[in-house]
This record gives C-alpha cells, structure tokens and sequence, in this order.
C-alpha cells in the first residue's frame, strides 16, 4: 500500500486500475479496505484512489477532532502529489461528508460528484450530543460497543456472512482515538444544501434501497438540489451497497464516468 507524508502524518492509500482518477473516501469507522470488491476488480474505466482518512486504517491521527475539511485537506494534498488536477470524487456516508467538504474546499478540483448512503444536512443539537457520547465511550471502552451496534445495520440481510465476518473485523481494528477523533469530526460538519444546490457538475447519488442509517429519502432530497444529477437506487442494498451488491455498484460507477466530458 503507498503512502505519502504530509506534515509529518503518514496517509496511506490504494492506487487501483486504469482510466479516470475517481478518488472514493470510506464512511466511520471503516479503511479504504471498506472498498475491498472496487479494489479486487475496479470498474470498467476507472483509476481508483483510495486512501485511509486520518486516524485509520494506517494513516496518521492529526491533532483535534478529524473534522471534514481536515480529512477533505489531506485527499487534496495527496491528489498534488500524484499530480491529479481534476478527478471524480465519491464517499460512502462520512466520506460522502469528507467529499462535500473538499466541493466547498476547491470546487475546481471535481469532474464529477459521486454522494453514496449519505446526506448533505448537518448534525442536529441530539445528533451532536449522540457524536459526543460515542466519542467518549470508545475512549473508555474500546470500539466494540460502537460496531455492535453499527454492524446490524450496514448490511443487507441477504448478503453473504462472509461479507459481515469481515466487516466486523476490518472495524473492531479501528483504533478508539480514531474513532473519537471523527466522531467528534462529524458533529462539526456544515450544512451542505446550499453548496449543492450551487454545484453545476455532474452529480451522482447512490443509495442502498433499505439503508437504515441514512434512508433512500436523503439521496433524493440531495439529488433534487443538484441541477445535473442521477439518482441511482440499489436494490437489495443497506447502507454499504459497494459490498451488498458490488457488481451492481460498479456498474452504476462505471457508467456515470464513461457519460463525463473530459
Ligand atoms: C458512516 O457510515 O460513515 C456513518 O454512518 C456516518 C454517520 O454516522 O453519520
């Protein structure tokens, strides 16, 4: 797995198959290794860059809560040092987050938006309170409260036990400063509605059909604010649907690139 240094933090990430630079950032408290069936076999016309935000998977933990623009800072650095102008750039749930983000750091660095199980709205007073108790309890108690109860709920019933065996172990590796670090990272985030709703690139926006952390709902409400977006539900499909259906999701990735100008 490369890496590169920035500030003295080590970022670590996947640099996957050919075609058009898509950077796709993983959702809390997974790796880039979330992303594991896109790395095994990338889609069609896709060069995939996948690094692990800070504070997991093997990247440094910066100083304070990993806040959104923070992880967005170090996808933007690491895009300069592999000489990467214009790339399409995709997150599942917090990553989809993290990609806002980096659209509100430097729009002109997007080919294209790819919003995944996630949601353009901030955390509320209750849902910052909920990131505070989750940031503290993994800090007294390790991470395993925090994947019993996320574990249930990331996958679609039908999809291989396999799958969630792995699942569960890719975050019971997550470290608690990490997992604070972003929790606390989230409660902070913006409200990305308006900066949706300015965007004129072309958007993507995928959802599981039965995700029961951000329901299908957001998805549409997020490609309704966008002018030129696709909406591209997933049957069969919970809040991860690159690993409920990743042939599936590869397709829908495949296609949304193969339409960009370049
Ligand atoms: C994720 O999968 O990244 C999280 O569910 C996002 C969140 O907690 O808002």
């Amino acid at each position: 797995m490369p890496q590169v240094t920035l500030d003295g933090r080590i970022i670590h990430y996947e640099d996957v198959g050919t075609g058009a630079p898509v950077l796709l950032l993983h959702g809390f408290p997974f790796t880039s290794e979330s992303f594991w069936p896109q790395l095994e076999a990338p889609p069609a016309g896709c060069r995939l860059i996948v690094p692990d935000h800070r504070g997991f998977g093997r990247s440094s933990l910066g100083v304070g809560p990993s806040t959104m623009e923070a992880m967005a800072d170090d996808a933007l650095n690491l895009l300069d040092l592999l000489g990467l102008k214009q790339v399409v750039v995709g997150g599942v749930s917090m990553g989809g987050y993290v990609a806002l983000a980096l659209a509100r750091l430097d729009p002109s660095r997007l080919r294209g938006l790819v919003l995944i199980d996630t949601q353009a709205g901030p955390d509320d007073a209750a849902g910052k309170e909920k990131r505070e108790k989750v940031a503290k309890d993994v800090e007294a108690n390790g991470v395993g409260t925090l994947v019993d109860d996320m574990l249930p709920k990331l996958l679609h019933p039908k999809t291989s036990p396999d799958v969630r065996t792995r699942l569960d172990a890719l975050m019971r590796r997550a470290t608690p400063a990490g997992v604070a670090a972003a929790a606390r990272g989230m409660a902070e985030r913006s409200d990305s509605k308006e900066l949706l709703a300015r965007y004129s690139g072309p958007c993507l926006v995928m959802s599981g059909d039965t995700d029961p952390i951000i329901p299908v709902q957001k998805a549409k409400e997020m490609a309704a604010l966008v002018k030129d977006s696709q909406l591209d539900v997933i049957a069969d499909a919970a809040h991860l649907p690159n690993l409920d259906q990743p042939k599936r999701f590869n397709e829908g990735l495949a296609k949304f690139v193969s339409t960009l100008k370049s």
